[in-house]
């Protein structure tokens, strides 16, 4: 081959390798570009280069000096496009309508309910006491919320001033509320015309719990009860309640005062105090109300005693082998008194102002 000849192919290619390189324009074309023009075995260069052999041995020096600069120039394209291409993927945009400099939208993220993150924290606690989670249904029948708890027929509880009765037992059943389960795998009960109520506590999940299942019981349930109070700062005719029943041989009172203080020092802290006063429920003998003094101010949170004889005989227990004691209190004091809130409404406005806060 003439040294002209030779000249001329090798200005050829590192025109044609310069506009394949520039026109590459993502790593496929790019590799492609490369195993044309710079492939070991049969790319262009090397095909140019076998040519340099046939060049007239006194214009080899010449020929082999061009060659090296047309090598040197068709690599340092080849590496250009691979810098232009590994800028593309961190994030130059070639879009010439997008503006990076505009502001993005601020998003705002959800959040779990205060109520919601109380019972979460709750069942948190007692759970590391060993009582495991039971459900039970909002509507409930009569014998689940007064008659198996002891209340007869003639008490006050009763009355249907005092608790949300459902207009018939058939709207009941078409409404679509049985939130979870019950507990004793059953449905919400009492077709056929026997009355029917939103539950006004969550001492009916003891019942249910214990109708489905032998001793040792050792549950909470958390969940909304209804009463119809008029809304003020400190009642709403919708609230929650935590409830604990502990069922076993030789269970006393004093084992009830050691869960409430365990439980008062993990939610409040180490420096509260517990303290019953006598009450009276009919489900349960003896019975007190629970206070808890946090930062130098008494408050009540709810009840709690041994589980009545009455209550055990009428779920099928020998309360001759069996005792317990159960306890009910309010999630909303619980959450307001952590918190500072002062006026229980605040918790179902839904301003997200205020929810934002916790
Ligand atoms: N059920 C009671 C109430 O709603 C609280 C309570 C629960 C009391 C368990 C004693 C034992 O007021």
């Amino acid at each position: 081959m003439s040294l002209p000849a030779f000249l001329a192919a090798l200005d050829e290619l590192a025109q044609a390798a310069a506009a394949a390189f520039a026109a590459a324009d993502d790593a496929a074309s790019l590799e492609a570009a490369r195993v044309e023009f710079l492939g070991a075995k049969s790319g262009r260069l090397k095909s140019v280069q076998q040519g340099l052999g046939s060049v007239d041995g006194a214009d080899r020096p010449a020929a082999g000096k061009r060659f090296n600069e047309v090598k040197q120039q068709i690599q340092a394209a080849f590496q250009e496009a691979q810098e232009r291409a590994g800028a593309g993927r961190a994030g130059v945009v070639r879009d010439r309508d997008f503006d990076p400099t505009v502001p993005g939208r601020p998003f705002r993220l959800g959040r779990l309910h205060p109520i919601t993150q109380t019972i979460e924290e709750l069942k948190d606690i007692m759970g590391r006491l060993g009582f495991t989670v039971a459900l039970g249904p909002e509507i409930e029948d009569e014998w689940h919320n007064f008659e198996a708890l002891n209340i007869p027929a003639d008490h006050p509880a009763r009355d249907p001033l005092e608790n949300f009765y459902l207009a018939s037992a058939q709207a009941a059943l078409g409404a679509p509320v049985a939130l979870g389960a019950p507990a004793g795998g059953g449905a919400p009960a009492a077709v056929g015309g026997a009355p029917l109520l939103l539950r006004s506590q969550t001492s009916t999940v003891q019942v249910r719990v214990m109708e489905s299942r032998e001793p040792p019981v050792r549950i909470i349930s958390l969940g909304r009860v209804y009463r119809p109070d008029t809304a003020d700062a400190t009642h709403y005719p919708m609230f929650h309640q935590m409830e604990g029943l502990l069922v076993d041989r030789r269970v006393t009172m004093a084992d009830l005062k050691s869960v409430l203080r365990l439980f008062a020092a993990s939610y409040l802290g180490a420096d509260v105090h517990i303290r019953f006063r006598p009450s009276f429920f009919p489900f349960t003998e003896p019975s007190v109300e629970v206070d808890m003094s946090w930062k130098d101010r008494w408050i009540e949170f709810g009840g709690a005693g041994m589980v009545d004889p009455n209550v055990l005989r009428a779920v099928g227990y020998d309360p001759e082998v069996y005792t317990g004691f159960a306890f009910g209190l309010g999630v909303e004091r619980l959450c307001m008194r952590r918190h500072s809130i002062t006026d229980i409404r605040e918790l179902y406005k839904n301003d997200v102002r205020f929810l934002g806060q916790f």
